[in-house]
């Protein structure tokens, strides 16, 4: 038992659990510079799923030259003891990811999009307009051989290159997303700029075109925001809150992208709202000390530094 856990105080209209979904193995790890094991990227892994986290992003199956880091995606996903408790989705950027990640024995996959042209350009490699055209055949391919899939939009707050981003062309990829199949979403704050306010006038006009129990939200932390958004995101109905331990991450291909709201932040609030999440903090708290110790630097995450 952790001392000087938060006392409870449970808020009306706040749901009684909400699912975390865990990037710190994929989004925290894409951008490391240094070599990491395929052991370590296994333990750790391993070491969220027994933390209880519910769904643990594993990997990328992306181009090996674009993200040299995931390259051991196949031994990766061969190397984890999967648990029955947690899903492990991975990254597919076209039909090929796909190929790999179902022969990898993925179950759970998710494409990920662009709100901007110029980071469809940077990260994918293609025109906005021509994103949907991967997408869609790596949807349905993925659909039929029976995984679920999820729909990432990138930038959804701002472009470190096109400055503001507007909604009506987040709702235009999110409506995208789901009409190719994606069942669920997660809207991006890639390089950790949103606030509040533009949080929940996007979830609000959202709203009119996907439930919102379908999307999650997935805030960088650059700008110190990310738990503040998280809050406003859960007050307009979210269920789905994409965080990474100890608070790695960043995009490689976006600049100004620094690392996730961290997992042990969120759990945090989250216990004194009385909000059910299912993870062990402690054991998560010691899973970031040990990562950090191997990636040879603190953990950003004000929970790990006041709990280690
Ligand atoms: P491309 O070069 O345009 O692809 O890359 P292509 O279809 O023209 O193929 C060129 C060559 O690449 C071919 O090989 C393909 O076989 C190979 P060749 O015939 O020349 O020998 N290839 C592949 N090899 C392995 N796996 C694949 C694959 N696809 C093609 N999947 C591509 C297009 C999308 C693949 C490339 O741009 C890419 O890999 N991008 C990934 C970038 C990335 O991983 N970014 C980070 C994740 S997104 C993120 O972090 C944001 C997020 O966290 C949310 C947020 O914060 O907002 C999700
Ligand atoms: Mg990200």
């Amino acid at each position: 038992m952790i001392a000087g856990l938060p006392e409870v105080v449970a808020k009306p209209g706040l749901p009684p659990e909400v699912t975390i979904w865990e990037v710190g193995a994929r989004d925290g790890l894409q951008n490391e510079p240094g070599t990491i094991a395929t052991d370590t990227k296994i333990e750790l892994i391993n070491r969220l799923a027994a933390a209880g986290l519910p769904v643990v992003e594993a990997t990328s199956f992306v181009r090996p030259d674009w993200v040299p880091q995931l390259a051991d995606a196949a031994e990766v996903m061969a190397g984890i003891t999967r648990s029955s408790l947690t899903r492990y989705p991975v990254l597919v950027p076209n039909t090929h990811g796909l190929e790999r990640a179902l022969q990898a024995g993925a179950s759970d996959v998710a494409v990920f999009a662009s709100a901007t042209q110029t980071f469809a350009r940077k990260n994918l490699n293609c025109d906005l307009g021509q994103q949907m055209e991967r997408f869609e055949p790596t949807v349905a391919a993925a659909r039929a051989a029976g995984a679920r899939v999820r729909g990432y939009v990138s930038m959804c707050f701002g472009d470190p290159w096109e400055g503001q981003v507007a909604v009506g062309d987040v709702i235009s990829v999110c409506e995208e997303l789901t009409a190719v199949g994606c069942e669920e979403l997660s809207l991006g704050d890639t390089i950790g700029v949103a606030t509040p306010g533009q949080v929940q006038r996007l979830l609000a006009d959202l709203s009119g075109s996907v439930p919102l129990e379908a999307v999650g939200v997935h805030f960088h932390n650059t700008y110190g925001q990310a738990l503040s958004n998280t809050y406003a995101s859960l007050e307009a109905g979210v269920r789905t809150i994409d965080a990474s331990a100890g608070g790695l991450g960043g995009c490689p291909y976006a600049k100004s992208a620094t690392g996730n709201l961290a997992t042990e932040d969120l759990v945090w609030m989250l216990t004194g709202l009385g909000v059910r999440t299912g993870v062990d903090l402690e054991q998560l708290v010691a899973t970031s000390v040990w990562l950090a110790g191997i990636l040879d630097r603190p953990s950003p995450s004000a929970v790990v530094r006041a709990l280690s």
